[in-house]
């Protein structure tokens, strides 16, 4: 890409934020015991501010209210491979000022364009014609997906690009151990592989872009709808290559907000009556699906997946190559993705080890993109959320402290249930906990090796183990709906792997050998040791090897170590 126009860059999130919350935990290993974050004077009533909070930390709904208007404003635009990036701007410009732009690579090259102005979309969309197709069968409807053409030179194929930009999927396991086993220390590794695996501004531009242009879809029906990005997307726990969550919001339509009667005539809408609010749900979710379908550029192989606990349609989005999962009246999921970004953003810790143990676990097996009895990322946050209350001094509140700080203007009752907590991260006192990461992720596996799932049952909401309610391998109560279990799905087998690969891990880490920096690489090869090494195939627990290619790399002295450890557990 030319130097002229290198991809703007926020530091709200992505690469180069990790370094800035590594100063953050500086800064907050040195505050006093018990002090309170620095206070943001902000309202409490005013719940969906835009006021920066602390250190630069906005509100999930600051954030996504700010997102959403970037995206309404952003245009996608598939380029010809050959696209010289100066003419291009020069052109589109011709309908007003651009305010950021990036181009990306997938299977093509797309260009993502933010204008500083709402008029210039409806201008370039104005001036946009309609393909000149042999078939007569287009669906004519017009969306903010558009393709870019150059008559003269008869160029319209989008190949791969020549040119650099930027993909947006995660660099493979082997390319980040090496890039590990470079670093000299554990701490700069877990940061190492979070810069490296985290969404990047990018990343999540375009997420917010896809919810918009989806939006624009179920628009057609609820013109004053809203489609929010949820889940790890943007939770802050994303790994480039998550599904994109998204959440049909119809509460500004329907009678979530309802205005009270005022004395005199009035007006009301006539509307149709569901069976019941999940009927209703299926069938919105229905229609929209089958508009997707049928209609939205882009969507393709759509499954409706109705009868699920939360009813939702899947598709693929092949520009942004996002798998997406579109769900409506699923608020409580809102809430958890409100509260995991919360504990993010209290302490960048909290980012950097879920970061790691959620890698960890993919590498190993112990998580899976295919749905089943395997531990989701969900609960795998929840049980590092959990660890982290439990250190000495904790190092995040329990919910149930988070709900006692909250104002009356973060009052939150769905369906029954209280996902009441404060959103003020100036109200949340903090406690001098000064371990580093790796001394976490040391204590993470030695705390689950060791945990008593056959009895006791992990809760956030108290941060204290419960006895189990039920029969269920792995029990983590359900933040919000706390008569459910969120790994329900979790069989006896699966739990035993993540335990014993727990004990091979927390035992690996107090190996100096493993755990040293090897600064001298043998040949080309980089020795993998401290994280890389832990992200090694495992051998323990009835872990298969997933790949021969992988296992190979082995180096010997991690074998002969892991031949110990196996005759030790034999034993
Ligand atoms: P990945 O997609 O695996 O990267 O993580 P994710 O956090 O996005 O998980 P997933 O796509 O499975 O779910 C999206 C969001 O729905 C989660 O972040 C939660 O907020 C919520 N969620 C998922 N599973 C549960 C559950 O069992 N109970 C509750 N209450 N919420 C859930
Ligand atoms: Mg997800």
């Amino acid at each position: 890409m030319a130097a002229s126009y290198t991809v703007c860059r926020l530091q709200t999130r992505g690469r180069g934020s990790v370094a800035k919350c590594l100063r953050r935990v500086d800064t907050f290993l040195h505050r006093g015991i018990g002090t309170k974050v620095v206070a943001a004077q902000t309202e409490a009533a005013v719940k969906h501010d835009s006021v920066e909070k602390n250190d630069g930390r906005k509100s999930l709904y600051a954030v996504q209210a700010e997102r959403q208007e970037q995206a309404e404003r952003s245009v996608l635009i598939s380029c010809y491979s050959r696209i010289k990036h100066n003419m291009f701007l020069k052109y589109l410009s011709r309908h007003g000022d651009i305010k950021k732009h990036f181009f990306y690579e997938n299977n093509g090259v797309y260009a993502v364009v933010e204008f500083a102005r709402q008029e210039s979309v409806a201008s370039l969309l104005e001036g946009a014609s309609i393909p000149r197709v042999s078939q007569e069968s287009v669906v004519p409807f017009k969306s903010r997906l558009l393709s870019l053409r150059n008559l003269d030179s008869g160029e319209s194929s989008n190949r791969p690009s020549s040119q650099r930009a930027q993909p947006q999927t995660a660099p493979t396991i082997n390319d980040v151990m090496q890039r590990l086993s470079k670093q000299e220390s554990i701490d700069q590794q877990i940061t190492q592989l979070t810069e490296a695996y985290q969404l990047t501004e990018e990343n999540i531009s375009l997420r917010y872009l896809v919810c918009s242009l989806l939006k624009d879809v179920a628009a057609g029906y609820f013109p004053e709808c809203t489609i929010k990005p949820f889940g790890s997307s943007v939770n802050g726990f994303g790994k480039l290559g998550c599904d994109l969550d998204m959440f049909l919001d119809l509460d500004g339509i329907s009678g979530q907000n309802m205005k009270m009667p005022t004395p005199g005539l009035c007006l009301e809408y006539q509307l149709k009556m569901g069976n019941s609010e999940r009927a209703t749900t299926q069938n919105i979710l229905s229609v929209i699906g089958e508009c997707v379908e049928h209609f939205a550029p882009g969507c393709v192989g759509l499954h409706k997946i109705l009868n699920a606990r939360c009813p939702l349609v899947r598709f693929a989005h092949q520009p942004s190559g996002f798998q997406c999962d579109l769900t409506a009246n699923n608020r409580v999921a809102m809430k958890s993705t409100e509260l995991l970004y919360l504990y993010g953003e209290l302490d960048p810790r909290v980012r950097l080890l879920v970061f790691t143990v959620r890698c960890w676990a993919r590498t190993h097996g112990v998580t899976s993109s295919i749905p089943g009895a395997w531990i989701t990322n969900f609960s795998l946050t929840v049980m590092v959320l959990f660890f982290l209350q439990k250190r000495s001094p904790p190092i995040i509140p329990t919910l149930d402290e988070l709900r006692d700080l909250a104002g009356p203007a973060d009052k939150s009752v769905i369906e029954g249930n209280d996902c009441t907590f404060v959103s003020d991260f100036g109200n949340i006192p903090l406690h001098g906990n000064t371990a580093t990461p790796g001394q976490l992720l040391r204590e993470f596996f030695d705390f689950y090796a060791s945990f008593p799932f056959n009895k006791m049952s992990i809760c956030i909401r108290k941060g204290t183990e419960q006895n189990k309610p039920e029969v269920a391998p792995l029990h983590i109560q359900n933040p919000f709906e706390t008569s459910l279990n969120v790994s329900k799905n979790v069989n006896a087998a699966q739990l035993q792997r993540f335990t014993a690969l727990c004990q091979e891990s927390a035992w690996l880490s107090c190996q100096s050998q493993t755990m040293m920096p090897k600064s001298k690489s043998e040949g080309s090869n980089l020795q993998h040791w401290g994280l890389a090494a832990l992200l090694q195939p495992s051998r323990v627990a009835g872990v298969k090897r997933r790949k021969q290619r992988a296992v190979g790399r082995i180096s010997e002295s991690l074998q002969s170590v892991i031949e110990s450890l196996k005759s030790g557990i034999q034993q």
